[in-house]
């Protein structure tokens, strides 16, 4: 994959700053011994952190204080990380391999499973809750948006409307829907909350808005395409799942080169976006290609 080589020094730079920060606050936990394990499992096993990093590029584009939106991103990536471990329960996706590991159910059982994910779920708001670098209004903002993009008005609506599509067609619209509240949510708190954080101006917080939606899609669509032309031990699980489980996809709406086209218009979309945001020469611009190329 062909992205700037200060782009990928970043994100490896965002990925150990985001380690050490939620590993602080996992450390600190004194809970059942299984339950922390459970937990750990999850946050440990390698996933990208491109939603930390998001925040952090969006936060970056207008202030450079970083340890501000440390505790944000570190609340993020814990509620992602929750949503993926009941993402492959058996009651949803049925899945044994994440992030080239066994899912957490598989590890450990599904209960555990299940409280682990509840444990992260509400823990990322002690974390943003009891930063001494946070203002109170800057504490009640954020919990509402994070509240806001995870809970029923963003990812779990985006998570139900996936599962009901399941073995039934489903239009374009219908399915972009389904991907900017299951996966653009999250992504639109990463921007938005760094943005605010970063004192950016509200009108420049509305055209972000607008790249985190077409981000969200270029993500989503490259999720799709890698399902069928991936590497699995890249993108660490199997490739085809998406067709074994009859997924309606970009890729089986739209064929390979339909959703390669579609792809594309949204980068552009989201280029435009970020320039009307003042944003242009900010890594979140550079974010945009690594996002539509990525390989895991
Ligand atoms: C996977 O997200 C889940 C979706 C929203 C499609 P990522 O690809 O960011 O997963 P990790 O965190 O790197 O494992
Ligand atoms: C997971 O979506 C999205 C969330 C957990 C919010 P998918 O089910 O499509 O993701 P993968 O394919 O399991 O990573
Ligand atoms: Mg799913
Ligand atoms: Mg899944
Ligand atoms: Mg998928």
């Amino acid at each position: 994959m062909i992205v700037n080589q200060e782009l990928n020094d970043l994100i490896a730079t965002n990925r150990e700053i985001i380690q050490r920060e939620l590993q602080e606050h996992l450390d600190k936990l004194e809970i059942p011994e299984r339950l922390k394990a459970s937990m750990v499992y999850s946050i440990e096993a390698g996933g990208k952190r491109l939603r930390p990093a998001l925040l952090i590029a969006s936060f970056y584009a207008y202030n450079h204080n970083i340890n501000k939106v440390l505790s944000s991103a570190a609340a993020l990536e814990m509620i992602h990380t929750y949503s993926l471990i009941h993402d492959d329960l058996p009651a949803m996706d049925d899945d044994d391999i994440r992030r080239g590991l066994p899912t957490n159910h598989k590890k450990f059982d599904e209960a555990t499973a299940i409280l682990a994910g509840d444990a992260l779920l509400t823990f990322s708001f002690d974390l943003i809750t009891n930063d001494p670098l946070l203002t109170d209004r800057q504490k009640v903002q954020l919990v509402q948006l994070l509240s806001e993009g995870s809970g029923p008005k963003g990812m779990i609506a985006g998570q139900f409307l996936d599962m009901e599509a399941e073995k039934k067609a489903v239009t374009l619209e219908e399915l972009e829907n389904i991907h900017t509240l299951k996966t653009g949510e999250l992504f639109r708190f990463a921007i938005r909350s760094g943005a605010f954080l970063g004192e950016a101006t509200d009108e420049q917080i509305r055209h972000l808005d607008e790249y985190a939606h077409f981000l969200g899609l270029i993500f989503q669509v490259q999720d799709d395409i890698l399902d069928v032309t991936g590497d699995p031990d890249k993108i660490g699980k199997p490739v085809g799942s998406d067709e074994d489980n009859e997924k309606n996809t970009y890729v089986r709406l739209l064929g390979l080169n339909g959703a390669i086209d579609k792809k594309n218009h949204y980068v552009q979309r989201a280029k435009q976006a970020l320039n009307k945001a003042d944003a242009e020469a900010s890594h979140l611009m550079s974010l945009i290609d690594y996002f539509s190329k990525r390989d895991h």
